[in-house]
């Protein structure tokens, strides 16, 4: 099975716009959402009907932000400018599609046998994997060779090894724009394709990934998109500037 790996879209229209432009000939069977489909962006109404439109071709998981913004929690602990926008897309949501997101499930769930997908972390939606110690949490609350997971919106991977019972446990930044891993049937991994809509590691580029999961490989691309557009689209929302301004940077 060959799946479309999206996160962390943040109802960026034109970045989503242009990963599907980029997947438009390649072959995929499934799409797979690890979360924050709304929040920060201006567009939420379009991303929403967009995901919906997948159907039963899509799996996912919520994110901190989609349950925020959906209403289902209070956005106190988010800083002010998440929460002016969470504010701002709950009262800007359509029905349909406010009801649509109440229904995002909680991850984390089995893609399939040996693959679980997630938001934040196997442990929590709302934590954070950034160093080995957050990983090894992660890896031990869930049995599955691979982890997909959002929220960080920084692509990268968490890779254990296990020989003759002694563990070691690698960390790598994915850079570039495009990569190719291959995983080796004797690890466990944990992997972030990186944000669509809003990535944080200084580079404003889109991050999409493909799986195939009978070859055992992940494909990550990088894709340029016009960040001005949606820039321009945040600040005529009255949403915070700062967050039209950070995707110009990827910060
Ligand atoms: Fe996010």
């Amino acid at each position: 099975m060959r799946y479309l790996i999206l996160s962390d879209i943040h109802a960026n229209w034109e970045a989503l716009q242009a990963v599907r432009a980029h997947v438009r000939r390649k072959r995929f069977d499934r799409v797979v959402f690890l979360g924050d489909a709304v929040g920060y962006g201006a567009s939420p109404n379009r991303v929403l009907d967009w995901l919906r439109s997948l159907g039963s071709t899509l799996a996912m998981v919520r994110g901190n932000h989609d349950r925020v913004c959906a209403g289902l929690d209070s956005a106190e602990h988010f800083n002010r400018y998440a929460r002016q926008a969470a504010e701002w897309t709950l009262s800007n949501l359509e029905e349909r599609n406010l009801e649509y997101l109440q229904s995002f499930p909680t991850g984390p769930i089995d893609l399939e046998k040996d693959v679980a997908i997630c938001h934040g972390s196997s442990v929590d939606e709302d934590a954070y994997i950034f160093s080995a110690y957050d990983a090894q949490l992660a890896f031990a609350a869930t049995s599955q060779q691979l982890i997909l997971f959002g929220h960080t919106h920084v692509p990268s991977l968490f890779m254990l090894r296990e020989d003759n019972g002694k563990q070691t446990l690698r960390v790598r930044l994915l850079t570039g724009r495009r990569l190719v891993l291959d995983l080796d049937p004797g690890n466990r991994y944990l992997i972030n394709p990186g944000s669509v809509g809003q990535p944080r590691d200084r580079d404003p580029r889109a991050c999409y990934a493909i799986l195939d999961s009978e070859q055992r490989r992940i494909y990550l691309y990088r894709v340029i998109y016009r960040a001005s557009v949606t820039r321009r689209r945040i600040l005529n929302a009255g949403l915070p500037p700062v967050l039209g301004d950070r995707l110009l940077y990827g910060a």
